[in-house]
């Protein structure tokens, strides 16, 4: 159960109102509204499809599926994306007839076709003939046929073969107006790739990064353990199953994680340049990312139109406790939006789970109402288009027990799809009513928080986290809940973009801090930003070394207070921090902070030769604030409590929603969707009118409404 509204003595005593008129503007609605639909060439303001696989089913069944497809009400379909042994029989020999039979078929049922580029599942010939396409492991181990992406991106060979095979399909379909789109790859990730190729690659990666040898030993700390190298040709990719005792280099680490995003996204775009070479510029070019991919980087890629992910909430994990499972992880579909929303302007989301997955530790069914509510949120999160991943339950093959939008028989809709289905009408009957022109209502934007990424930050926490109580990803939900707690809407942002644009700003556990960032953190607060930074921030240069100097040196004017240390504790450990009267666990870091004069304390550690010092502070600067969180609690309250405290002290109205209950906005209507397992009951505003679902708001449903200002 949740608790009401509560304005802690915390809250309160930091809701003096910071009048100060701030320059910051909050950036208008997500910019997808109709940028999407214009850069889509849609009708729709989200379109919808399906993935179908021709070559998994007979022939004579593609007409019906295709035709029943349409009839459902999708807009599009997904064609190609693993049929390389079909479209490339023999090396060198092309065949596209079945596809073009099946696109024709699709094109006279009305749908609109993607076809994805099947670069993840080479054919057996290419094993067969040429093994060293194939990756080699971290135990020495080559892959080989019968799986998909076990590829060596950086093998030569394989990406020949890559290269002809997109720039035969562009040639063929690059005019041909039944195409809508490509999606190129599947999940493009980054494997560990041990092969010649890799290596080779890896060392020409680094000559061109550091240009000498010196220059990388400097950067590696070359001087320690004698790991210092005399010429790039000695170089090996780092292996940490053969450091079992000890560790390797973290900068070696961060360079391979930093070469492998770069290896794959040259990969993508070199075949979105082959495409956009032979295609109508109105086909557009996308890939499917596997959610907010940590793998492989996708703000790395410039070929792309926009960015699409995969979204599977359902696969055995429980987050919020109770029956949450079966409604899905809360953080992926919100932070995935926020993630990829800001990057173009407009995003979709290429695979939806459409019911039970094979493929998790437990597989269990989503609620009823869950595969809708991801849809109603996918579409309020500002999405253009929302595909399923699959239209047909297969019969056999390495994904049985993956449910469909039919069901084994091949023409009943699963309780699920039948659930799909249901919601693309009421989502189409809404689309119509939308104000594409519609403002972000004020209250909205000026909550707007920026909440900065870096994934050369993310790898390095994941390779010194130092604690095995840290999880990068379980702390950066914790700060995405906690501020969508407040209802603002949230984007991902880089240190390249432009901060103002946002009231708020949060960089959470931002480890590796370059001069030039704390500097602009500074003019954005000075001008009226408010800044959260929190655990570990600022420990490090951009190389990812220490200061020579005080611990966390280049952000201690800024946060104004010393880190005077920090500390990490067994879970058996008694270790509490208080806030506003209210004591919490914590166990997994404590960066302890000593205030300089003009700093306020707003918690305090309660234990250990610390007690009694600071665990989180805040102050002013210029026409802004900067609060410091140094602890990170078992369970996040304290931290939600501080963030939250943060927008009252700047006078701002904020919500008080329950983990998993999440408002959107777009075109003119309010959204809210309940991933916790308990009932929430929302307070609208007087006269607001209520157009999809009801109040309290049950676990698995949705609320549509127009507030009488919006
Ligand atoms: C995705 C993948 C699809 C399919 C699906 C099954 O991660 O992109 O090709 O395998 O999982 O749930």
């Amino acid at each position: 159960m949740f608790r009401p509204l509560l304005v802690t003595a915390l809250t309160a005593a930091l809701m003096i109102a910071s009048a100060c008129a701030s320059p910051i503007h909050a950036s208008d609605a997500p910019a997808t509204k109709a940028q999407g639909a214009a850069l889509l060439h849609q009708s729709e303001a989200m379109s919808f499809g399906v993935f179908y696989y021709p070559e998994q089913w007979p022939r004579e069944q593609w007409q019906r599926d295709l035709n029943s497809i349409a009839k459902l009400g999708f807009n599009f379909t997904h064609m190609a994306e693993f049929s390389w042994t079909y479209l490339e029989p023999e090396e060198g020999r092309f065949d596209f007839s079945w596809l073009d039979h099946a696109i024709d078929l699709a094109d006279k049922a009305g749908l609109r076709v993607i076809l994805g580029t099947p670069s993840a599942a080479p054919p057996s010939w290419m094993g067969e003939h040429y093994p060293e396409v194939y990756r080699v492991d971290e135990h020495g181990q080559r892959h080989e046929h019968g799986i998909r992406a076990e590829v060596s991106l950086s093998d030569a060979k394989y990406q020949a073969f890559v290269t002809r095979l997109v720039t035969a399909m562009a040639q063929h379909y690059g005019h041909d107006r039944r195409v809508w789109g490509w999606q190129v790859d599947n999940e493009p990730g980054s494997f560990a790739d041990y092969s010649d190729s890799a290596r080779s690659a890896f060392r020409r990666w680094l000559q061109k990064r550091y240009g000498s040898i010196d220059a990388m030993n400097a950067a590696w700390g070359g001087s320690f353990w004698s790991s210092r190298y005399t010429s790039f040709d000695q170089v090996l990719i780092p292996n940490a199953t053969l450091a079992a005792e000890d560790k390797l280099s973290p900068h070696a680490l961060l360079d391979l994680a930093r070469f492998q995003a770069d290896t794959t996204a040259s990969f993508l775009d070199a075949q979105a340049a082959i495409i956009k070479k032979y295609a109508e510029p109105a086909q557009w070019v996308t890939t499917n990312y596997t959610n907010v991919s940590t793998a492989t980087d996708p703000r790395r890629s410039h070929g792309l139109d926009f960015n699409t992910f995969t979204l599977y909430p359902v696969a055995g994990t429980n987050v919020l406790g109770g029956d949450s499972y079966a409604i899905g992880k809360p953080a992926n579909l919100m932070e995935a939006a926020a993630y990829y929303r800001p990057i173009t302007g407009t995003f979709g989301v290429m695979e939806l789970q459409p019911g039970q997955v094979n493929w998790g530790g437990i597989n269990p069914q989503p609620m009823p109402g869950a595969v809708g509510m991801w849809m109603w949120h996918a579409f309020a999160s500002g999405a253009s288009l929302l595909s399923t991943y699959r239209y047909r339950h297969p019969l056999r093959g390495s994904e049985m027990y993956h449910e469909g939008i039919v069901g084994t028989d091949g023409t009943t809709l699963s309780r699920t799809g039948r659930e799909f289905v249901d919601t693309l009408h009421e989502i189409q009957s809404l689309e119509g009513k939308l104000d594409a022109k519609a403002k972000l209502p004020a209250k909205l934007a000026a909550r707007y928080t920026g909440y900065l990424w870096s994934h050369d930050v993310f790898w390095d926490l994941e390779i010194q986290p130092q604690t095995t109580e840290w999880n990068s990803w379980s702390y950066r939900n914790g700060y995405t809940l906690a501020v969508k707690s407040t209802g603002a809407p949230m984007d991902f942002i880089a240190e390249g973009d432009d901060f103002s644009r946002y009231p708020f700003l949060i960089a959470p556990a931002y480890q590796m801090v370059s001069d030039a960032l704390v500097q602009k953190w500074r003019r954005y607060v000075e001008q009226g930003g408010h800044l959260i930074l929190t655990s570990r921030s600022g420990q490090k240069n951009a190389l990812g070394h220490f200061h020579e100097g005080p611990w966390a040196a280049p952000i201690l004017d800024l946060i104004g207070a010393d880190v005077e240390g920090f500390d990490m504790l067994p879970p058996s450990a008694k270790a509490q921090a208080s806030v506003a009267g209210q004591t919490h666990d914590w166990h997994r870091w404590a960066d302890i902070l000593a205030p300089r004069a003009g700093t306020e304390v707003l918690a305090t550690y309660a234990d250990h030769y610390y007690a009694g010092k600071a665990a989180a502070t805040t102050r002013r600067l210029g026409k802004g604030t900067v609060t410091m969180i140094g602890v990170s609690t078992d369970d996040g309250e304290l931290e939600r409590e501080v963030v939250r405290s943060v927008y009252q002290r700047a006078g701002v109205a904020i919500e008080d929603l329950p983990k998993g209950v999440f408002i959107d906005w777009r075109g003119g209507y309010y959204f809210m969707v309940n991933y916790n397992p308990q009932p929430f009951g929302p307070a609208l505003p007087a006269a607001s009118t209520i157009v999809h679902g009801k109040a309290p708001l049950a676990p698995a449903q949705v609320l549509v409404w127009k507030e009488p200002s919006a």
